[in-house]
């Protein structure tokens, strides 16, 4: 194993009454003006900006409203908030939705503690000293943003979808109603399913291991996969709901990784693939898992075997997850993401952009270039 450093500071607020906490969480943590950030409609449609609007103005909180945030989030509208931000001296902001809106009001929040160009802290040129906080009310289980210290932006005028990682962006508070959760479409739940196994994934095919952690890796994924498969035909059931919602935050908050060097080539070669076609990022990851695996297999077959006899009651591990990924509904190809074969220019300028230029490496169990990244994306659009 390796040494580790292990930190989450978020409160979460779990139950069907968690909402209830909000005001008092957001006196907690300092909050006297608060934004408001949200996406395309669900949470208006669901009652449940109405109830937080009701909420804040009962206790006296101060508030103004930015939404419109869309899967795979941009730059341009974490500029936006910036400026409304500064213009309205907002000093929280309240991420209500998924991993889209927690990273769009991440971002905000650094901007907002920085005089350059929140960009930089993208594209490498500068680090985060200092973030506005924010806190979360949490409506789709899939990124682990409501946890995790990671950003992720893209930025619609360069065409570039990049993270950014400091312990400053971990949300102060998450407040997790399952119930909220029974509006997401089958397809958004899958997407969820799959990016919540990735994260422990991404994880667990190291060369560097400790046996706690991945027994608690193990057993996330069993247990995923079995309430996975189950929720699609039961969505109102609060029990499969909870345990995917809470397996959301655990997968991403560092504690599957615990004495392991994490890999996360995967995720690099899915963010192209959403920045190119626009896809969904869980459904991205289905669709390169089972060619990464392939490619990377003879680093450690035993990592392999581990899986397939711990998680996969012994199937061949790879074609197990194929079949498993099939079964939610979700692409296990190129083709099947995107309906056709990705084009040979395509992939040479996922390749490129993935590999910055074709100098930059990803993942860690095995470590690809840019010549490792065109291979896979090629197996992966057979
Ligand atoms: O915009 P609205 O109308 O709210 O609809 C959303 C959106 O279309 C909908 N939705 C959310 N809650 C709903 C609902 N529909 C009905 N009922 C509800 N209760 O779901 C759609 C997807 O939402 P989004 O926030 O985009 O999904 P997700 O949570 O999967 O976030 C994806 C983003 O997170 C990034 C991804 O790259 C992607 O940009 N990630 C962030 C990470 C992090 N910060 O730690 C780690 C991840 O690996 C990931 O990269
Ligand atoms: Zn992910």
């Amino acid at each position: 194993m390796t040494d580790f450093h292990f930190l989450t500071p978020t409160e979460i607020v779990f139950g069907k009454s968690s909402e209830e906490h909000l005001t008092g969480l957001l006196a907690k943590y300092g909050a006297h003006k608060v934004l408001i950030h949200y996406g395309g409609g669900s949470a208006e449609r669901s009652g449940l900006l109405t109830k937080i609007r009701t909420m804040l103005g009962s206790a006296g909180i101060a508030h103004v409203e930015l939404g419109g945030v869309v899967p795979n989030p941009k730059l341009s509208l974490v500029r936006d908030g910036i400026a409304l931000c500064k213009k309205e001296h907002v000093d929280f902001i309240l991420a209500v939705g998924g991993g889209s809106v927690i990273d769009s009001s991440k971002g905000i929040g650094y901007g907002l503690a920085y005089d350059g160009d929140v960009w930089d802290f993208f594209d490498a040129k500068a680090t985060p000293k200092d973030a506005v906080p924010i806190g979360v009310v949490l409506t789709i289980p899939a990124s682990g943003s409501e946890m995790s210290d990671s950003t992720v932006i893209t930025n619609d005028e360069l065409d570039l979808k990049r993270g950014s990682n400091s312990d400053l962006c971990r949300p102060k508070f998450a407040i997790m109603n399952p119930e909220r959760t029974y509006t997401l479409p089958a397809f958004q739940t899958a997407c969820g399913i799959t990016d919540i196994l990735m994260h422990t994934l991404e994880r667990y095919f190291s060369k560097t291991h400790m046996d706690i952690t991945d027994a608690i890796a193990e057993g996330l994924l069993r247990t995923v996969m079995d309430a996975g498969k189950k929720v699609l035909d039961d969505p109102f059931n609060y029990e499969l709901r909870a345990t995917i919602m809470w397996a959301g935050s655990l997968s991403h908050n560092g504690l599957t990784g615990c004495g392991a060097i994490s890999d996360f080539g995967t995720h690099r070669l899915e963010h192209e693939l959403s920045t190119m076609y626009g896809v969904a990022h869980g459904a991205g990851l289905a669709a390169l898992w089972c060619y990464w695996a392939k490619y990377v297999h003879a680093e450690d077959p035993s990592r392999f075997e581990s899986l397939s006899k711990n998680v996969l009651g012994g199937a061949e591990p790879i074609q197990a997850m194929r079949e498993f990924f099939h079964s939610i509904g979700m692409p296990a190809s190129i083709r099947e993401l995107i309906g056709r074969r990705a084009t040979d220019a395509e992939i040479e300028e996922m390749a490129l952009r993935c590999s910055r230029g074709g100098d930059f490496k990803v993942g860690n169990f095995k470590v690809l270039g840019q010549k490792e990244m065109l291979d896979i994306y090629k197996m992966a659009n057979e």
